[in-house]
């Protein structure tokens, strides 16, 4: 099964949960804060903290409560392929 994760495809597996699989891949930081820019990722991975927000397929959805599905297109909400904090940024 693939996926596209920011232009690039992917190989997952059926049943894995998004944010399972972007973790299991090395994608720590999912999204940057508003405030601040600081990287931001799945914390309490149970669908309670929005930390994990995700575009997919063009909507907003938490990746630890969706499970992947063939053809599905990723966009980390601007964390960037290495999701570098901006300079002086704090985290928060
Ligand atoms: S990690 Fe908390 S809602 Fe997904």
């Amino acid at each position: 099964m693939r996926i596209t994760v920011d232009g690039v495809e992917w190989r997952v597996e059926p049943g894995e949960i998004l944010s399972a699989a972007l973790l299991a891949r090395g994608r720590r930081a999912l999204r940057v804060s508003p405030r601040r820019g600081a990287p931001r990722g799945a914390f309490c991975m149970m669908g309670i903290c929005q930390e994990c927000a995700v575009t997919v397929d063009g909507r907003i959805r938490r990746a630890c409560v969706t499970m992947v599905r063939d053809g599905m297109v990723v966009t980390l909400q601007g964390a960037g392929p290495a999701a570098a904090p901006r300079p002086g940024a704090a985290r928060s």
